[in-house]
């Protein structure tokens, strides 16, 4: 069994390296403890929104095991599915000494690339674990309060008592490419001490099967939690999950999937952590140039070379080429549908991590309008479409130029200028309706906490990356600074649409 080793100095490059399997080591003792860190992985690329919720066995509304060891042995008697029961055995036998060092508990996430389950970290005491956030919340203990010595016996038997510890365990396909599950696991390490990233703690390889172990993360289910949320609980969700995204953007990474069922969620604790970088990419690999990045007077002289604007200017009926001679144009498209920033529609080949601030956005007005899926496109072009709804055809045509592409529509529910958010929480919350009782009572209108979040959405969902906020400047937002005192920032001016 090969193993990825995590936590080393930090200049150390990533490796994996054969794990010879140490004895069991049955002093428990904290001082004999092993030093030895472990690391772990995943891997990814799709397309659909839902994927990756239909979760088995509800797992996301998880008891709260960290607080009382007694309540976990439950989720041994959940009934388990006879095909997951063969799956956790076959996993089992995959990985020969598995058994020893983690009891499968459950299947509780099933995505594209992988299969997650919830197991006990058997040999969790035997390691450091300075990936456990519950083990560094719980440091500190209270003072004795002159409680009688039977009583405080009781409560140091308590504590000394050791508590199942958990982590999820990543079985990725074997269809994934080897070098796609090296990228994973390499970002991962990288991310290591990331704030509200989820840490791999190690990872395994038994010939072609890999499988990433990482913390398990009590969540809850977006849908279940998103339509009771208070303004204030979505700047305590969106400063959790821009907090992981600045982290993530500072190491020069994109996640490129940023979506609720890649954020686990804790309403309770107000705490989340981002996973699943399986289609992660450090920003400026494989980049081309495109016009995105050109002086405004380049990107112009260029337009007016292309085809589309001379087919526009060389007679009544424009068209296309009968034989086009032009390459055609490769682009990371990588993501979940509804989630795909604008210039990813566009094929610009110089993406960057501004794609991941977008999709955030998206989570945000699905939010507000307590829809989701907020967007529900069958492909890319359908998805210009909602956006181009929403944003109207004038500013989508000047988002589409900005990478040398036309946007072009006649369909008739695409305005020119579009709606502005405001309309579109109104109308999707049922607000804007006389027969609607709330709104009769002349409470169809947003309160200044909404239009603040509304404000913040717009930075986010900004059409020209290069306008869009960054991850960083937006946790000095007032929507996430949470003190409120600061001034919201101004928009940015526009670009006139090049007619062609
Ligand atoms: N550390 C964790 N703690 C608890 N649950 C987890 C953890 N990691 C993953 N899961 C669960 O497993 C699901 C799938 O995980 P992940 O997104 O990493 O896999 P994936 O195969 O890339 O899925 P998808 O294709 O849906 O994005 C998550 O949505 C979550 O419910
Ligand atoms: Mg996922």
């Amino acid at each position: 069994m090969a193993s990825v080793a995590h936590r080393r100095p930090a200049k150390e490059s990533f490796q994996i390296h054969e794990d010879a399997r140490t004895d069991e080591i049955s002093d428990l003792d904290e001082s004999t403890e092993r030093h030895t860190q472990r690391a772990e992985e995943d891997e990814g690329a799709y397309d659909d929104p839902l994927a990756g919720e239909e979760i088995e066995e509800g797992d996301n509304e998880e008891n709260h095991d960290d607080e009382d060891a007694e309540t976990e042995s439950s989720d041994d008697d959940e009934h388990i599915d006879l095909s997951v029961r063969e799956d956790m055995e076959k996993l089992n036998n995959t990985f020969p000494n598995f058994k020893d060092n983690y009891r499968l508990i459950k299947r509780i996430g099933e995505g594209t690339f992988s299969t997650v389950y919830k197991a006990e970290d058997i040999r969790y005491h035997h390691y450091h674990n300075h990936w456990d956030l519950d083990a560094k919340e719980c440091q500190w203990t209270p003072p004795p309060l002159g409680v009688a010595s039977n009583s405080r016996s009781n409560s140091q038997s308590r504590h000394t008592r050791r508590r199942p510890k958990f982590v999820a365990i990543k079985k990725i396909y074997v269809t994934s490419s080897p070098s796609r599950i090296f990228n994973e696991l390499e970002l991962l390490h990288d991310l290591r001490d990331s704030h509200s990233v989820c840490p791999l703690v190690t990872a395994f390889r038994q010939s072609d099967q890999v499988v990433a172990i990482l913390p398990y993360f009590r969540h809850q289910d977006f849908r279940k939690y998103y339509p009771n949320m208070t303004v204030m609980d979505m700047r305590i969700y969106f400063r959790s999950l821009f907090t992981a995204l600045a982290a993530v953007h500072a190491q020069g990474i994109i996640h490129r999937d940023i979506k609720p069922t890649n954020f686990l969620y804790d309403p309770e604790k107000k705490r989340g952590v981002l996973v699943d970088f399986g289609l992660a990419e450090r920003e400026g690999i494989d980049n081309k140039p495109c016009l995105c990045h050109e002086d405004p007077q380049v990107r112009r002289q260029r337009l007016k070379q292309s085809v589309a604007f001379t087919s526009a200017h060389a007679g009544p009926q424009p068209g296309y080429p009968k034989n086009d001679t032009r390459p055609s144009r490769r682009a990371n498209r990588a993501g979940t549908r509804g989630f795909r920033a604008p210039e990813v529609l566009f094929k610009c080949t110089e993406q960057t991590t501004k794609i991941d601030v977008w999709s955030a956005g998206v989570i945000l007005l699905t939010i507000l309008c307590r829809r989701f899926p907020f967007f529900n496109s069958a492909d890319d072009v359908e998805a210009m479409i909602e956006i181009a709804t929403i944003f109207g055809s004038r500013r989508m045509k000047q988002a589409g130029q900005l990478h040398g592409c036309m946007f072009d529509t006649n369909i008739p529910t695409i305005g020119a200028a579009g709606f502005s958010f405001e309309k579109i929480m109104l109308w999707s919350t049922c607000r804007s309706d006389p027969s609607n009782k709330d709104a009769a009572k002349g409470q169809g209108q947003l309160t200044d906490q909404e239009k603040g979040a509304l404000e913040f959405l717009r930075l986010c969902m900004e059409l020209d990356p290069s306008k869009r906020v960054s991850a960083e400047d937006a946790l000095r937002h007032p929507f996430l600074s949470l003190d409120g005192d600061e001034e919201p920032e101004g928009e940015g001016e526009e670009d006139d649409v090049m007619m062609v």
